[in-house]
């Protein structure tokens, strides 16, 4: 499988990629932007990264052509600067975090992501390690559900939709768990009522808030003057988040910000794939 890579031209103009450099894919993924680097480079070196071996997998394959100028390394944010140590005593020309979950992530019945087609309720990028959706919806007390499904997923109903997930227990996949929220709040708008739900349990899962603030902290680190930084969020509380990183260090007269509002993808590309409607990219360079 391959995942289309969102706002490429955009995403590469910004990196600035030059051969010879070291540029790091925070979120490798399947290899979309990997390869866009890659193709760039001629010498070089491009780290791959992603917490999900599996996805790291297809992004071997799916970019093996250009091979002697790709590094892989798995882990989460707080592992990029042992990713790079282990390639390179220097700093980095560019790095790129592409957020959120890939097609591949979000179609596999599972992976657990999905309320479209039924599976175990996992939702976990990096499948050896940590606490499942599972584990989460059936072993957590109503508040505490109700307030991350609140804050995370940005659910007005919360309350009621972890009233009902406590009573429907033991919630054993997807589409039950899809089924127990449709009943407790019917649906409105065009959006399924268990759309938040499922993604403020994905945030909780995967610890999302904290790893995009390690992100946003360890990032401008490993660049040196002039690397530049480049962030595509899905989701207004990560593109919030982004914003406010990237104001600071331009007060802080660390970065220059090199998108005074961010750019979204033309017309012509959601078209073509609507998975990148929402998307938001900011870039900054290291003074
Ligand atoms: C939108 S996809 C990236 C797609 C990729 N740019 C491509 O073109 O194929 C996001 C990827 O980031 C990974 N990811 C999300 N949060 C992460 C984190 N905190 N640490 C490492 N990888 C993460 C996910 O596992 C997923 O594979």
């Amino acid at each position: 499988m391959l995942h289309i890579p969102v706002m490429p031209a955009e995403s590469i103009s910004l990196l600035a990629v030059r051969t010879g450099g070291l540029y790091l894919d925070c979120t490798a993924g399947l290899g979309g932007h990997t390869a866009l680097i890659a193709q760039q480079l001629v010498s070089g070196t491009v780290i791959a990264n992603d917490r999900d071996s599996v996805s790291l997998e297809m992004a071997r394959q799916n970019t093996a052509e250009w091979k002697d100028r790709i590094r892989f390394h798995q882990g989460p944010f707080s592992t990029l600067a042992k990713a790079v140590a282990e390639v390179a005593m220097g700093k980095l020309d560019g790095l790129l975090a592409d957020l959120g979950v890939s097609r591949y992530q979000l179609t596999d019945p599972l992976r657990g992501f999905s309320f479209m087609s039924d599976g175990p309720l996992d939702m976990r990028m990096d499948q050896s390690t940590g606490m499942t959706a599972a584990d989460l919806v059936n072993y957590t007390d109503e508040k505490t559900l109700a307030d991350l499904i609140f804050h995370l997923g940005e659910e007005r109903r919360a309350r009621k939709v972890a009233r009902a997930i406590v009573r429907a227990r033991p919630i054993r996949s997807t589409l039950h768990l899809a089924d127990v929220v449709l009943r407790a709040v019917p649906r409105t708008g065009r959006l399924h009522p268990a759309t938040k739900t499922f993604m403020a349990l994905r945030m909780e899962v995967n610890d999302e808030p904290a790893e995009l603030d390690r992100l946003l902290q360890i990032g401008p680190d490993l660049l040196k003057p002039g690397g530049r930084m480049v962030v595509i969020s899905f989701m207004s509380i990560d593109d919030r988040k982004v914003k406010e990183a990237f104001k600071a260090l331009g007060r802080d007269g660390r970065a220059t910000i090199l998108t005074k509002h961010p750019l979204q993808p033309s017309d012509e590309e959601t078209g073509r794939n609507p998975a990148a409607r929402s998307a938001k990219l900011r870039a900054l360079e290291l003074n």
